[in-house]
């Protein structure tokens, strides 16, 4: 038995393929299974395999590795002997093989092809061989969607083929679908069985519909199987989620108006761009500038061995200034070099020049977005010059994104260098598909909702927290962070996140800190220990991103040491770990190692070493090459309050009434559905009904729920939700409303939702105050008389003399509950009759409007 194993680099397909080479091969099964909770995912392929040639031959087992997975285990069967994998450090694995090949019994292949990895066993006739690969990834939400892809390959019928990929998510799924690219016939074949928080996906052709024709021997399995889900988000808040001494915090809100952002494109127009590329630029700028809003500034610079701009300063993106930039890119003719210096220095330059100069809103984002296929060849060619002269006058509050076409382009570059400056790096494949993948990669940064993110837990509940500075939060994608908890008694853990945006907030997270193992552990399918990889996954990542900006050899050292420590203790094969296979044969250990080459980002080299039977393979190694996941750097910067300078300021409180469902004693009752309140003077308005708190300011609208504390403060209006209790609206530190939300039962036959509101005794208000609340703002002199025993005997009746009119009033109750929220404390009332006629200014009509925010004009 020779093994070898064929290590990739991958860089683009986010997919895994297994695929079987030899001839006369029978494949008994094939088996893909997909374990996700959380957002994590736990991966097994395992193939069954015969020689059922006549000779001796090469079996070979190829998958596509994910970009972000993390290889952990592999294992694998030859006639009976046991091979395992155990992730060790490279150098440790290195001499192991060292030692092996010594010995002469080291055998294996260690290549570098473009996305597969490979393990190939030659085995004699007869010859049954098993193969089980794990591989664990966090899954990416993009555009509002988790994406899990298998590519399937089989390249032959196979008797049992079946892929299962479980989902548990402990907030509900609020949708899964699956599609694939195999043969149209097989599309229907996928099974979904979904509950509120499970999901089960199947897919399993039999031999007969594997068959591209009826009578054919070749498979239609042959593409992509895709699962897309998303998860229910009830609030702003985010998840809280604690495993295993580990917890998971997950934000990802809705909901909130986009920033305003100020966009330098800046494009490579070098010779090479020249053909499909170039035409692919163009048709995705085109799409682009149309996305574009009439709050949002750009502009676009050209660059090939010279560096143009189409207009030396930001402009407006307004439909003729989009038509105009259209119609220049449309006009560029690539050719010359490439001066990605010079063009990077005058973006930058470009954006300083737009906020110095007061153009752009403080409160919007500024990027930078790098469209290039190739590496500088004029002026500054050094990469590593380029990337400080840029860093140097770069400041905190500009981002860079990088998009490097085709595979001319150091990527590595591309992906330090946006790193380097808050953005990201993405690859674009040069094909007819680039310029859909230009405007996907676009989209993922267009909306902008939050900066200057900041994730924060009590000090003494939790070490080893991951990131939690945020410089930005796009609409449809999803911060995490993790970390440890400290032993202690706690029960719950508490997460206080806050940010900036068009306004100020604050929002609390609570998780109970042993709930989720318990529902864990009675769910069969779901992947138990998440939180504890989950942490891992993304502190290794961190790591490895750290590394690469890492400034001296000394600190690369460390953080090495760093990553081996955790690969080693979390079993993940990075560019620094690697997996041993080891098996048996009848009670003696021998090793067979491969090892991959030193330098692994170029090139390819190969060790084989032929070995004598099927008895002597013992052990092989796997490891990965680096690849680096892109993080923002955590920033501080001043949020864009605005001071009012108005002296008395105009509030207005509307409430919008509801009914009850059904009437009760011939009549529907009726309350406080809705509250708006509206200040003139800074223009802004929260609207308080009894799902949703809507916050409001110009075209802007955030939403927040009921279901989480948190504070909003947006244009000096202090919006305070405590969860499912009370919201208080202060304007200005002058005028405070509370309004508390009264929940029924759901399905209450008669009773909905309503609110109460209560004003602050501390309001100052000006003399003009009006309107139902506002005219008792100052109390009225009432006299009181004549009580007597009414029509009920509970309820006494008396005459009130009040505004100079005498009316009759009757004894009855009202229910406070700021206190006792569900009970209320029992207020005594004097009730007026005939809707307040005479006691209210005007009658009850002049105060009802149109709409929830018309103004009272006059009574
Ligand atoms: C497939 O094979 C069967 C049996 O040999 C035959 O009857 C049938 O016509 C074939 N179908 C096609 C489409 O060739
Ligand atoms: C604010 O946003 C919510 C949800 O996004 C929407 O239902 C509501 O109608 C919006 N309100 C206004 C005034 O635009
Ligand atoms: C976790 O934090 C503790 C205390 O700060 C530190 O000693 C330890 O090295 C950290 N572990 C890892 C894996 O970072």
């Amino acid at each position: 038995v020779s093994i070898s194993i064929f290590l990739s680099k991958d860089t683009i397909l986010q997919a895994l393929i297994v695929r079987f080479d030899g001839n006369d091969i029978t494949v008994k099964s094939y088996k893909v299974e997909s374990r996700i909770t959380s957002r994590f995912a736990h991966t097994t392929v395992k193939s069954s395999v015969v020689n059922s040639g006549a000779n001796a031959q090469s079996i070979g087992f190829n998958v596509q590795i994910p970009k972000r997975a993390f290889i952990n285990n592999f294992t694998m069967n030859v006639n009976g002997i046991t091979f395992v994998g155990s992730v060790k450090e490279k150098t440790v694995a290195r001499n192991l093989y060292a030692q092996a090949r010594a010995r002469g019994k080291a055998a294996g292949i260690v290549r570098y092809t473009m996305e597969t990895f490979r393990t190939e066993v030659h085995v004699p006739p007869g010859s049954k061989v098993e193969f089980e690969l794990h591989y664990q990834e966090m899954m990416q939400r993009k555009l509002g969607v988790y994406q899990h892809t298998l590519h399937l390959q089989p390249g032959r019928l196979v008797p049992l083929l079946q892929v299962d990929v479980y989902i548990f998510e402990p907030k509900g799924i609020k949708f899964v679908t699956a599609s694939n690219t195999l043969g149209e016939h097989l599309s229907e074949l996928t099974k979904i069985t979904h509950t509120k928080e499970k999901a089960h996906i199947v897919f399993k052709p039999t031999l007969q519909q594997q068959r591209k024709c009826e009578n054919c021997t070749e498979s239609s399995v042959d593409g992509e199987f895709t699962v897309m889900y998303d998860v229910e988000r009830e609030s702003n808040a985010g998840e809280l989620q604690v495993s295993d001494g580990h917890f998971v915090q997950f934000f990802a809100p809705s909901d909130l108006s986009p920033l305003s952002k100020n966009i330098v494109f800046v494009i490579d127009v070098s010779g090479s761009m020249w053909g499909l590329k170039m035409k692919q630029t163009v048709e995705a700028m085109k799409a682009i500038l149309d996305d574009l809003s009439m709050d949002d500034y750009f502009s676009i610079i050209d660059f090939n061995h010279n560096v143009r701009c189409w207009n030396e300063d930001l402009v407006q993106a307004s439909s003729i200034q989009a038509n105009e930039a259209k119609k220049y890119i449309q006009s560029i003719k690539p050719n010359g070099g490439t001066n990605i210096n010079e063009a990077l220095l005058r973006a930058v330059q470009m954006l300083v020049r737009a906020s110095n100069q007061g153009l752009t809103d403080p409160r919007s984002v500024s990027m930078i977005i790098l469209v290039s296929d190739g590496d500088p060849t004029v002026g500054e060619i050094k990469l590593n010059t380029i990337q400080k002269n840029v860093k140097r006058v770069m400041t905190e509050e500009f981002s860079l994104y990088s998009l490097g076409i085709g595979f001319d382009v150091d990527f590595d570059f591309l992906e330090r260098i946006a790193m380097d400056n808050r953005g990201i790096a993405q690859r674009i494949n040069a094909n007819h598909d680039a310029a859909d993948q230009l405007k996907t990669f676009y989209s993922q940064v267009s909306s902008p909702l939050l900066r200057t993110i900041s994730i924060n837990f009590p000090e003494n509940a939790v070490n080893n927290v991951t990131q939690n500075r945020f410089d930005k939060f796009f609409h449809g994608s999803e911060l995490i962070v993790a970390g440890k908890l400290q032993p202690s008694d706690f029960t719950t853990l508490q997460s206080i996140t806050t940010a900036s945006a068009n306004m100020d907030l604050n929002i609390q997270t609570e998780a109970d800190i042993h709930g989720l193992d318990s529902v864990l552990s009675t769910h069969q399918h779901s992947f138990t220990g998440f939180a504890r990889q989950m942490w891992a996954y993304i502190t290794v990542n961190q790591l490895l991103a750290e590394r690469s900006l890492a400034s001296t050899a000394n600190k690369k050292r460390r953080i090495t040491q760093r990553i081996m420590a955790l690969a080693v203790e979390h079993q993940f094969v990075t560019p620094f770990t690697a997996m041993l296979v080891e098996g048996h044969d009848q009670g003696r250990a021998e090793r067979l190692i491969a090892d991959s080459p030193r330098d692994s980002r170029h090139g390819c080299c190969s060790a084989t070493v032929p070995l004598s039977g099927p008895q002597t393979v013992k052990q092989l190694l796997y490891s990965k090459p680096p690849w680096i996941q892109p993080t923002n750097a955590p920033t501080q910067e001043a949020s864009g309050k605005l001071e009012s300078t108005a002296i008395t300021i105009g509030v207005t409180i509307n409430g919008q009434l509801v009914g009850s469902k059904k009437m009760k004693n011939n009549k529907i009752d009726t309350y406080f559905g809705t509250i708006s309140i509206y200040s003139k003077t800074h223009g802004v308005q929260a609207v308080v009904g009894t799902n949703r708190i809507d916050l409001m300011e110009g075209r802007n609208n955030h939403s927040f729920s009921w279901g989480a504390t948190a504070e909003l403060v947006l244009n000096r209006m202090r919006v305070t939700i405590v969860k499912e209790a009370h919201v208080t609206v202060t304007v200005d530190g002058k005028i405070s409303v509370m309004v508390l939300l009264h929940r029924v039962w759901k399905k209450h036959p008669i009773q909905v939702d309503f609110l109460g509101i209560y004003m602050s005794n501390a309001n100052k208000y000006s003399t003009q105050v009006h309107g139902l609340i506002g005219q008792f703002a100052k109390e009225p002199e009432v006299k009181l008389y004549g009580v007597h025993e009414g029509a009920d005997p509970k309820k006494k009746e008396a005459t009130m003399e009040v505004k100079g009119n005498k009316l009759a009033v009757t004894r009855g109750w009202q229910k406070d509950y700021r206190r006792d929220k569900k009970r209320g404390s029992d207020v005594y009332c004097w009730f007026i009759h005939n809707s307040g006629k005479g006691f209210i200014d005007g009658s009850y009509t002049s105060y009802i409007l149109p709409q929830l925010d018309s103004f009272l004009t006059s009574i």
